[in-house]
């Protein structure tokens, strides 16, 4: 039946059991979920991830100065829920579950490797139905991490009832880029309730569009939910979120989802908070026809004070490119939404693109602000207007 072999991996400080196949299993039926052919998962190519989530988990930890109860419940070999346990202090209360039974008992086996029977729980039940059970006061989590196959969005509404009111962290990863990016539009629309759109800035739509559906289905419950950091990685995307209670609260950031005005030809871009917008498809700046992406969230992706704090924590143990990416991440925190990926402005211009200082530089020295982005290499973020970085490339030539 499988043809994996079980595997001591090193990640972190951890030592673990995985199966040492990277294949993945397709479900016969679209969206199913077939035990018998899915291996236990573990993806090397996902360390990068975990990392963040522990040096942010620790920071979360350091700022509430909690005793943490944490769930993590599609948790594969349990890798993730491991290195919680043995990385961050105050991480005294884990929850680690997979609806697989091979996937429990190699979670199983690694618990019992560390000697944490006392701090991590395993559980071989589906994901919505262990969060539900946990929906009570007094066992909400303070950490919920969804880090599934796809899409986190059929387990938000269950997350969101299973986490604190105030003051958890909610930790989502999506690997369904082909949707979330405007492959497959009606897909996104489906998990999302937005418009994707495929621009060369459609990573961060794709932030914006998990963001925005987080916070409706937290608003449902009064709950408000601030992002706090954001990135975009490899063949995914992640997003943490800060629960704040009230609906007050919640009006404020649903205050925040609108929509965003794309032009192709001219490379306009507008982001309209506000749902009920009036939106015209005709694009203000060369009045070629717009295109609208959306319900998403226009507010910010990152919390600079935040992200500043998990640098600084990550510092003593940090990988070096979890380490580059979030000193990244924290240059950009502030600049304006979406970036100009200047290798495509040049390819439109039929132009050789120059090196990034002789865009950055000029652009500077009259007085714009510009950073790099992590999103994309040769893209930058600026207040400078389109006009003013099409006459800098051109006279970088
Ligand atoms: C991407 S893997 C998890 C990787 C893990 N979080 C890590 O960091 O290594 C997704 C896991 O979700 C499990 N899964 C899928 N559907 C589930 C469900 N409805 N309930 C619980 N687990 C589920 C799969 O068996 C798989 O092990
Ligand atoms: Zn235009």
């Amino acid at each position: 039946m499988h043809d994996y072999k079980i595997r001591i991996y090193h990640e972190g400080k951890v030592d673990f059991y995985g199966y040492g196949s990277d294949s993945k299993a397709q479900a016969e039926i679209p969206g199913d979920y077939i035990l018998s052919k899915m291996p236990v998962f573990y993806n090397p190519v996902m360390k990068l991830n975990r990392d963040i989530a522990v040096y942010t988990v620790r920071t979360y930890q350091i700022l509430t100065k909690k005793s943490l109860r944490i769930c993590e419940p599609l948790t594969g070999c349990g890798v993730r829920g491991i290195r919680l346990a043995m990385e961050v202090n105050g991480a005294d209360s884990i929850i680690i579950n997979d609806i697989n039974p091979m996937a429990y008992d190699i979670a199983n086996r690694n618990v019992e490797m560390h000697n944490l029977r006392d701090k991590i729980q395993v559980f071989n039940e589906d994901a919505n139905l262990l969060l539900s059970k946990n929906a009570f006061p007094m066992k909400r989590f303070d950490v919920i991490d969804i880090d599934p196959f796809g899409s986190p969005a059929p387990f938000l509404d269950s997350a969101l009832r299973a986490i604190s009111k105030n003051n958890g962290l909610l930790c989502l990863t999506a690997t369904d880029m082909a949707p979330l990016c405007g492959v497959h539009t009606n897909a996104c629309i489906r998990k999302y309730g937005g418009v994707p759109l495929r621009t060369t800035y459609c990573h961060e739509i794709a932030v914006r569009l998990l963001i925005s559906c987080s916070v409706l289905t937290a608003s449902k419950r009064d709950i408000a939910l601030a992002p706090i950091l954001s990135h975009s990685t490899d063949h995914y995307i992640r997003v943490y979120l800060k629960t704040i209670s009230g609906a007050k609260n919640a009006d404020e950031m649903v205050k925040q989802i609108g929509y965003l005005v794309h032009c192709n030809h001219c490379h306009f871009r507008q982001l309209k908070p506000g749902i009920a917008n009036s939106l015209s498809s005709v694009c203000p700046s060369c009045g070629d026809d717009a295109r609208i992406a959306g319900p998403l969230w226009c507010g910010k992706i990152q919390s600079r004070e935040f992200i500043a704090q998990v640098l600084e924590n990550s510092k003593a143990d940090g990988d070096k490119r979890a380490i580059r990416l979030l000193s990244l991440i924290l240059e950009e925190a502030d600049a304006p939404a979406t970036y100009y990926d200047l290798h495509s402005i040049c390819d439109q211009l039929n132009l050789p693109c120059p090196a990034l200082e002789k865009i950055i530089h000029p652009l500077k020295e009259k007085g714009y602000s510009v950073t790099q982005t992590h999103f994309k290499n040769n893209s930058i973020r600026t207040n400078a207007p389109v006009s003013e970085i099409l006459k800098t490339i051109r006279k970088a030539q």
